[in-house]
């Protein structure tokens, strides 16, 4: 990649005005001077998200995230710092020649993502093979055409055992990365491929690279269906959602995204146009999928299999989902179809309307309480209304919950004055007690000193120079890292503002980042005057002064040695001098 300097990358960023860029993603609205956003990187149910048009940052008061605006794009698309440069550059017409797909992921696990993208060509031209007629017949019948053979990139692996690990040692991959990536087994005949006779389903990462399979038998009555690839460095089940980096503009653009179990029904509602879809593969949602989940739209359409175990899945994806804000809607299949199945037999328009005509997740839940209870028992009513309560707990429409509290009356013959009294306060007073909670983590003096030191020196000059000229380092590593950093970057650049310095940051370490979001997460005073800072720059020199003390003082007790003793002695003595004692 043709590295851009630092100069060029800032120019990039300060051609855009971070408001713009931000309030495509989530609505912002301006109170003073700022302007204030839902956070879509936590659990966020009210504005808690700040943007500075004036110092070109955002800021959670409450997660702490913090960043410029490519941090921003960085964060929510899931993309690398090229990447969100080059979406930047694209945005305003700045023509760029870099290399986009190099991340530091791609970097990390480099060999890994190099397998599976040889494995994919492999398993790909493999179905266009004579040994591929089988499976490409079943495929057909199916209804999977070429043109979704190609956009899905199924392919095949065929009879035999070791063809792919073949292929991979005559490209000069290593044995401990075959068997890394999950696709290649070492038995007592040696190295094998895991899949063989199987129809293979790529599986992606957040951006698009192939990272496992899911083959699929074809012709064969082998007891499991699907054979998934094992979690590795590269492929990790709960934080992804198959389809994520096909679907995601699409469900930003309609501001609605559909989940489904599974991924054959991602690819039969593309068939029919519908592109907004992501798959869940038949496990039980996480938190962060949830989150991503969030990142893509507002509106949530649970769309999973008309059997059983579908409602059941409704039912916990629906509280992993509220947990984080989102109420979502329901849509069920007759007959336990899957949407696969539906859309062949009934056909694409009454599939449609279907989607068009959700439940809420409320009425979706109270019927799905409703079986195996017999409302005429008193029992199974007090257990109904119990649960339902339970669950309306966790939704934070007021309008939502009078209305299930009307029903749940009806249902329960109880008085709705009653059952709203059962409920607890609302969602929002509990998250915000808890959040005070966990708030009240104690600095020591010294250690208060430094965060203010870090911040104030990320945003004035002044405070730099101050520092440079009265303090040597920080005691705390986390800070004086970034305390190097910000020296070396204004000896560089002859200046500083937090927006340039993150962009700097961001080719480094993560953990800088991470810092700065904890100093952020502790909403300092925007304002200080000159006489604060060398209050705080005294505390330091007074803490490294008492640990250097402390240092001597146990060095000396440890020491027989009496020459060194009286050598230790004297130091101590002049630290004692400057102690003021
Ligand atoms: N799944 C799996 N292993 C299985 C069965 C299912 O990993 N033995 C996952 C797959 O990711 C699949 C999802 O769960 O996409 C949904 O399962 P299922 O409904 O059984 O699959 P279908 O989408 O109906 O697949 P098909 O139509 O090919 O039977
Ligand atoms: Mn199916």
């Amino acid at each position: 990649m043709a590295k851009l300097t630092t100069q060029q990358i800032n120019d990039i960023r300060s051609s855009v005005d971070i408001v713009d860029i931000v309030s495509k993603y989530i609505p912002l609205t301006q109170k003073g001077k700022n302007f204030f956003g839902v956070c879509p990187f936590h659990d966020d149910h009210s504005p808690s998200m700040s943007v500075s048009q004036e110092k070109q940052i955002y800021t959670c008061f409450s997660c702490g995230a913090t960043g410029n605006v490519f941090k921003f794009i960085m964060d929510y698309d899931n993309i690398s710092f090229p990447e969100a440069i080059k979406k930047i550059a694209d945005l305003v017409g700045i023509p760029l020649n870099i290399d986009v797909n190099v991340n530091k992921k791609s970097i990390i696990n480099k060999s890994l993502y190099d397998i599976y993208e040889l494995s994919l060509k492999f398993y790909q031209n493999n179905l266009n093979t004579n040994d591929g007629i089988i499976a490409k017949e079943y495929l057909y019948q199916r209804s999977i055409d070429d043109e979704l053979i190609k956009v899905f990139q199924i392919g095949l692996a065929i009879k035999k055992r070791d063809l792919l690990t073949r292929l991979l040692l005559k490209k000069s991959f290593n044995e401990t990365d075959l068997i890394k990536s999950g696709l290649i087994i070492k038995s007592e005949y040696g190295l094998n491929d895991i899949y063989y006779n199987r129809i293979m389903f790529p599986l992606y990462d957040l951006n698009g690279s192939v990272v496992g399979y899911s083959g699929r038998i074809y012709n064969t009555n082998d007891t499991s269906k699907y054979i998934n690839t094992k979690e590795t460095e590269i492929f990790k089940k709960g934080e992804l959602l198959y389809n994520y980096h096909r679907a995601k503009d699409e469900c930003r653009t309609l501001g609605q995204v559909i989940i489904v179990e599974g991924f054959m029904d991602v690819i039969r509602t593309y068939s029919i146009g519908v592109k907004n879809v992501v798959a869940t593969m038949g496990t039980a949602v996480t938190k962060n999928q949830a989150l991503l989940i969030k990142r893509m739209a507002k509106e949530v359409i649970l769309l999973f299999d008309g059997d059983e175990a579908g409602a059941k899945a409704t039912m916990s994806c629906a509280t992993e989902l509220e947990k984080i804000g989102i109420v979502p809607k329901v849509v069920r299949l007759d007959e336990n179809l899957d949407p696969d199945e539906y859309i062949l037999k009934y056909g694409e328009e009454r599939f449609l309307t279907k989607l068009k005509n959700p439940t809420n997740i409320m009425d979706f839940k109270l019927s799905y309480l409703k079986t195996k209870k017999n409302l005429n028992n008193s029992a199974d009513i007090a257990k109904y209304v119990n649960e339902v309560l339970e669950h309306l707990n966790n939704i934070e429409d007021d309008v939502l919950r009078e209305i299930t509290l009307t029903k749940l009356s009806k249902d329960s013959n109880l008085e709705i004055d009653f059952l709203r009294n059962k409920l607890e306060m609302p969602i929002k007073d509990i998250k915000l007690k808890e959040k005070n909670k966990d708030e009240r983590k104690i600095l020591s003096k010294y250690q208060k000193a430094e965060v203010y030191l870090i911040n104030y020196m990320m945003k004035n000059t002044e405070v730099i120079k101050r520092c440079m000229k009265k303090l040597s380092n920080l005691p705390s590593k986390e800070y004086r890292d970034l305390q190097r950093l910000i020296v070396t970057y204004y000896n560089e650049f002859g200046y500083i503002n937090e927006a340039d310095f993150m962009t700097y940051l961001m080719d480094k370490d993560e953990s800088y980042m991470e810092t700065v979001k904890q100093i952020k997460k502790m909403n300092l005073k925007e304002n200080f005057t000159l006489e604060e800072i060398d209050d705080y720059i005294k505390v330091i020199l007074d803490y490294n002064i008492e640990s250097e003390y402390q240092r001597l003082s146990d060095l000396m007790n440890k020491t027989d040695d009496i020459m060194k003793k009286a050598e230790i002695g004297q130091r101590i003595v002049e630290l004692k001098i400057l102690k003021g004692e």
